[in-house]
């Protein structure tokens, strides 16, 4: 069975856009594995945009299922994650200015430190999980310096703008998937994956998690909407 994980940052961002304590994401956990998610995925940035601290502890202490953690590798970052000890990290590139993260890591020009980052990781029994681009250098490079897993970026497909470039997004994404299937790698993807684009992605039967946020917060705005409307005009014509 292919799995899913869920990513909460988004519920987080509506939340830091009034910096007041709802919607809280850490609340959305149980419904979210209830509902069949196999992992909840958290981004801890450097610039607390959206997920924060204390998030992530609590996250730690009440998820049933696995907790992945989305990293940039930095010094902060990796102390936290080594104190919280998530299930999985997943080590993404980070960039202050961008909306979210653009692009997979550059593994095959750090080889040494990604091995270094890998084998701490791995002495506190966490699963690596490294995102990268559906690049064959990065995917033997994965392998290389250690990973367990790798999330294949599906940025690019999903941002695809002809037919012509949607192909040659699926076929690099195959091309990745036949290497790491060879190197016996885990196989994740991820970003950008929407109701409307995944089909194609499903179909690449070697990968075996998805990791989606923000179409399924975007749809959950709308299958909510009409109840939290209904409860609030109760509400209103309710005496007390
Ligand atoms: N996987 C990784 C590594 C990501 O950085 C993100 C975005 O936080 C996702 C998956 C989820 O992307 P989206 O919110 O576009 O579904």
């Amino acid at each position: 069975m292919k799995k899913l994980g869920v990513n909460l940052d988004h519920i987080a961002t509506i939340r830091q856009a009034r910096k007041t304590s709802e919607p809280d994401p850490v609340s959305a956990i149980s419904l979210i594995e209830l509902a069949g998610a196999n992992s909840i995925v958290m981004h801890l940035r450097e610039d607390r945009r959206h997920t924060q601290d204390r998030d992530l502890e609590l996250a730690r202490k009440i998820v049933k299922t696995k907790l992945n953690l989305e990293m940039a590798p930095t010094q902060e970052m990796i102390k936290i994650a080594l104190d919280v000890k998530p299930d999985t990290v997943t080590l993404v590139p980070e960039r202050r200015e961008e909306l979210t993260t653009e692009g997979g890591l550059e593994v095959a020009l750090n080889m040494e430190s990604f091995k270094k980052y890998i084998r701490l990781f791995h002495d506190a029994d966490i699963t690596v999980s490294l995102f990268i681009d559906p690049d064959l250098d990065q995917v033997k490079a994965s392998h290389r310096v250690g990973a367990d897993v790798i999330e294949i970026s599906t940025a690019r497909y999903s941002e695809s703008k002809t037919g012509k470039e949607l192909e040659t997004n699926i076929q690099q994404i195959v091309n990745a998937v036949i290497t790491a299937e060879k190197l016996k790698l885990g196989i994740a993807a991820g970003h950008g994956l929407t109701y409307l684009n995944i089909e194609p992605i499903i179909r690449i039967d070697a990968i075996t998690e998805y990791n989606i946020g923000h179409s399924i917060i975007a749809r959950a705005v709308f299958t909510g909407i009409m109840s939290a409307v209904r409860e609030m005009k109760d509400k209103i014509n309710s005496r007390l």
